[in-house]
């Protein structure tokens, strides 16, 4: 027996519509309570019906168990790929299939350890430079920026070796930062994209996109054309061939799998740490104590993931601040055929809102989600956490490809940024959400950093 779950009057969708544009996470949050049920549906646009839905179980069978009758959205598929290019986030089917299968070893835990001492180098590195520019007496810096920077550097690093100069990584981060604002316009203001052709802001987009490719292209083919071995991610992607016919990819493809990783993996990492550091200024005993692990622990400069895994209360913090606030915030699915879950009827074509942010929150899956606390990752309790309740990277076989990759990066940022400096939220900082693509502090995050004197 099927049911179906509360629709959102169509007028109530338009008269709300403002409040959706600028932050759709309370009004979420409200209609959730509102029903009194984990999902509800909508009518966007007036036309497409779509299932919002926080209940675990659902989401499990979207993204897992029935993950076959799930594509992604044209949201992703077209209006991302329209600046990111077609690569894993944006593509699907055999396409995604076949490309996921060529990558995967390239992101396996063994093949990432040789990146590790990379990644920990870039760290310091920019620990180093952080600490000249903060001084031992303070100095208020935008943390949102400050990470930004950290974590595209490691990315880039982790990407290119030494093959990407100074102006090349400002042209590819500029491209990913404007392609971003580009996908939010296209999404939230459908209705003006006539004016940003007409008053060139459409152009300023295209162009940092085809300056951006232009600078991968040329860092793929000189790549190509080198003997020289680098054991990078970008070497990897160039020496994996196709199971079935044996043979590489194209340098497009190479380009579009790198923007999209580059895209992917630094802004999910910067807010992680960002809003990790913001829970310890709001939160001094659970700083307390990572300090004492931090003190405890010699992370050497040739790190390998033993050395990672002692830090266990540094990865217990980042996974509460990632349930409080999770950077991939929303994403979504496409039924391609009718489809039933749990008494719910999904019917074709409608789309599936996967509201991480919701399940992370909920009080039918958490005692006290308002309350932070990392106790709730210690290893015996963290199996009590049911399937779907807790799901950063997302599940099924479009888990993050990057989830390694970020957590080493995260853990091991945490524990330098810890042993370096101390951070004070700034006077008058307004902290707000912003659900962008990802979920990011509306003001930025003012901080007193202090190097410690040592
Ligand atoms: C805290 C950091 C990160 C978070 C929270 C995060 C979150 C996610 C989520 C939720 C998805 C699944 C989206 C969906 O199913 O619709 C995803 C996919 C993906 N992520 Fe991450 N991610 C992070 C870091 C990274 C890093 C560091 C990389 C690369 C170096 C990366 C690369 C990707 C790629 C390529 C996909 C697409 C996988 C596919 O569809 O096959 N991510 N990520």
């Amino acid at each position: 027996m099927s049911y179906e779950v509360h629709t959102v009057s169509r007028w109530k969708t338009i008269k709300n519509i403002f409040q959706f544009l600028d932050n759709p996470i309370p009004l979420i949050n409200e209609t959730i309570k509102e029903v009194g049920h984990p999902s509800y549906r909508v009518h966007l646009g007036g036309i497409n019906r779509s299932l919002m839905t926080q209940d675990p179980q659902v989401i499990q069978h979207v993204l897992q168990k029935n993950h076959k009758n799930y594509h992604k959205s044209k949201i992703q598929t077209e209006g991302l790929a329209k600046y990111a290019g077609y690569g894993l986030i944006t593509t699907d089917g055999d396409y995604w299939l076949r490309q996921r299968r060529l990558i995967q070893p390239g992101f396996h835990k063994k093949k990432l350890q040789s990146i590790v001492a990379l990644m920990n180098d870039e760290i310091l590195k920019h620990i180093a430079h952080l600490k000249q520019t903060v001084g031992t007496a303070g100095t208020t810096v935008d943390i949102t920026r400050e990470m930004v920077n950290l974590t595209l550097k490691v990315v880039s690093r982790s990407l290119f070796s030494v093959s990407i100069t100074e102006d090349q990584l400002e042209i590819l981060s500029y491209a990913v930062m404007t392609s971003q604002v580009a996908v939010i316009k296209d999404i939230r203001q459908p209705m003006f994209k006539w004016w940003r052709k007409l008053t060139g802001e459409q152009k300023v987009y295209d162009e940092s996109v085809r300056k951006g490719r232009e600078v991968l292209l040329d860092i793929i083919e000189t790549r190509k054309a080198s003997v020289e071995k680098h054991d990078d991610l970008l070497d990897m992607l160039l020496a994996s061939r196709y199971e079935d016919t044996g043979e590489a990819m194209n340098s497009t493809q190479v380009l579009d799998e790198i923007l999209i990783i580059f895209a992917a993996g630094h802004e999910t990492t910067a807010n992680a740490l960002t809003w990790t550091l913001y829970l310890l200024d709001q939160h001094p005993d659970i700083l307390l104590r990572l300090q004492q692990e931090v003190r405890d622990t010699e992370i050497p400069d040739q790190p390998g993931y033993e050395d990672i895994a002692r830090l266990a209360y540094g990865k217990q913090v980042i996974s509460e601040s990632m349930r409080v606030y999770p950077p991939a915030w929303i994403t979504d699915r496409i039924a391609l055929q009718d489809d039933e879950v749990n008494g719910i009827k999904i019917y074709k074509g409608e789309i599936i809102g996967i509201y991480i942010y919701g399940a992370h929150h909920s009080e039918d899956l958490w005692d006290n989600p308002a309350v932070v606390d990392p106790e709730r990752f210690t290893p015996e309790r963290q199996k009590d956490i049911p399937a779907f309740a807790y799901f950063p990277f997302g599940g099924g076989p479009r888990l993050c490809i990057g989830q390694q990759f970020a957590w080493t990066e995260m853990q091991l940022a945490l524990y330098h940024l810890i042993k370096h400096f101390d951070f004070q939220l700034a006077a008058g900082q307004e902290v707000e959400l912003e659900p962008l693509i990802t979920l990011r502090p509306k003001h930025g995050m003012d901080m007193t950093i202090t190097a410690r004197d040592q």
